[in-house]
């Protein structure tokens, strides 16, 4: 994408409304706008950051065998009446009547529209397990909408629905939730920690919370130091057979984690200085709670023994939208964003310094044109701008890599990559730059660990380059 042709609209002052880090960098980077309280929309950079949250967790949705479906938005009362939350939502369920005076709402949550299909169609337990997902906008009309897109009061959810005709199968349809949401989180770079948790208005009697550590989060936490060294990147090589991923889900909730809510002040007493109380960000929350609506909604099943059972349910929700936001309160520095490369809306940014010059300009296209070719994204900078506006500007957005093409560089035969998170930059040959961002095993940094404030600041880089002053 040429940023000429781009429509990417920078903010060069820091918006008074933002309180946090990322509400801040999202609206000066141009990712969203706000429409009216919690409620944005989505300008290309943003947009194409959500998809690829969003297509990490359809995948990891799909690998632990989710079928994705799509349930609407707005849905009917009575829905909401038969399992008796209607009154119980209170006033964060957004209500609405349509022309003939029916009763709907914008779905904060869809435990009854799900339950409705399922018992329509499944009556046996031989169509059973089924664990069904969708990705929809919900609405919930928060008192306190906030830190922008975290708190919003339209957001993008993914949630699952897991269907079993017992308790055993029950807790395994859990497990593969537990174990794709650890996975989910560490193709983010993410340290998301399962902590047991409240189980709220959804009800149940089994919960974790998958909560990333930081100072701006809204929840309180206390946590044991081991989950902080844990290695999240273990999970490529799990089956997902009951006994292994019990094996797993069992390691990871024998580490003390807790919410506030749930805090064992005794429990957590036997391990000493080593619970850490700590704030956090909730990205993602699983329930196990039985028959609460299979059973007043009459989503019943046959079973071997030919009585009809109440099916066991679990529901499983991540916050696609909060996770925009949440991953830049995890990788930020003075300057910018540092996106994570599986996140990051261009792979590289190429800033052409010189676009008057014709050699400058040829070299640019060509490499452009090449790393396109390559199936690479790139974000091109070809706009007349001084190259201070150029790198703060490539800084902010946070893209992986940046090639940066100069004069005096291209007189010498080189070019300069600098990465972003770590700083580094090195003059190389156009062919070594062309291959270093094709071939992921030849670059420097193939895996970058998300950790704030490692990148150097942007005013330190390509003085030699640009030798043009006004930055
Ligand atoms: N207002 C919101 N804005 C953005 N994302 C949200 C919001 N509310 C919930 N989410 C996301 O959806 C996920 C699943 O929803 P869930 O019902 O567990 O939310 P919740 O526990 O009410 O969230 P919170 O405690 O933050 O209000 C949450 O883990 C969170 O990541
Ligand atoms: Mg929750």
């Amino acid at each position: 994408m040429r940023l000429s042709e781009y429509f990417l609209p920078l903010l060069r002052e820091n918006p008074s409304e933002a309180q946090v880090v990322s509400h801040r960098l999202m609206l000066r980077a141009g990712m969203i706008r706000q429409s009216s309280a919690g409620i944005y929309s989505w300008l290309p950079l943003g947009l194409r950051v959500l998809k690829k949250v969003e297509r990490i967790v359809r995948e990891e949705q799909d690998r632990a065998g989710a079928l994705e479906i799509l349930m609407p938005t707005i849905q009917p009362a009575e829905l909401w009446r038969e399992s008796g939350r209607y009154d119980d939502y209170g006033r964060e369920m957004l209500r609405i009547r349509d022309r003939h005076d029916r009763e709907m709402l914008y779905g904060p949550t869809n435990e009854e529209q799900v339950t409705e299909i399922v018992r329509a169609s499944i009556k046996s337990y031989r169509d059973l397990p089924k664990l069904l997902y969708h990705i929809q906008w919900k609405f919930r009309d928060e008192v306190r909408p906030r830190f922008g897109v975290m708190r919003g009061r339209e957001f993008l959810m993914k949630d699952a629905y897991s269907f079993d005709l017992d308790f055993a199968g029950g807790r395994h349809s859990y497990n593969k939730m537990f174990v794709a949401y650890l996975r989910t989180f560490a193709r983010m770079g993410l340290k998301a920690i399962p902590m047991r948790a409240e189980t709220g208005p959804i009800g149940g009697d089994l919960s974790h919370e998958f909560i990333i550590l930081a100072d701006t989060g809204e929840s309180g936490v206390h946590v044991h130091a081991d989950f902080i060294d844990t290695d999240w990147r273990e999970f490529d090589s799990v089956g997902w057979e009951p006994p292994a991923l019990q094996e797993i889900v069992d390691h990871y909730t024998s580490i003390y984690a807790a919410t506030d809510e749930v805090h064992d002040t005794e429990a957590a007493a036997k391990y000493g200085e080593k619970i850490l109380s700590r704030r956090g960000i909730e990205v993602g929350q699983i329930f196990y709670f039985g028959d609460k609506y299979s059973r007043p909604m009459g989503a019943l099943a046959i079973g071997p023994d030919g009585e009809a059972v109440a099916l066991e349910m679990g529901s499983y929700g991540i916050g696609v939208s909060r996770l925009v936001g949440a991953l830049i309160e995890a990788n930020h520095d003075d300057t910018g964003i540092i996106w994570p490369e599986s996140v990051a809306p261009f792979r590289v940014g190429l800033i052409n310094l010189r676009p008057g010059d014709a050699r400058c300009r040829k070299a640019a296209d060509g490499l452009y044109a090449k790393l396109l070719g390559a199936g690479v994204e790139v974000l091109y900078d070809d706009r007349d701008e001084s190259p201070g506006a150029k790198f703060a500007a490539m800084d902010l957005i946070g893209l992986p890599d940046q090639l940066v093409i100069g004069p005096r560089g291209l007189a010498g035969g080189t070019v300069e990559i600098k990465h972003r998170r770590s700083g580094e930059r090195r003059d190389v040959s156009i062919e070594m730059a062309l291959s270093q961002l094709t071939e992921p095993s030849l670059r420097p940094h193939p895996f970058p660990p998300s950790r704030a404030g490692e990148g150097r600041k942007g005013a330190e880089r390509g003085q030699e380059e640009s030798g043009v002053s006004g930055r």
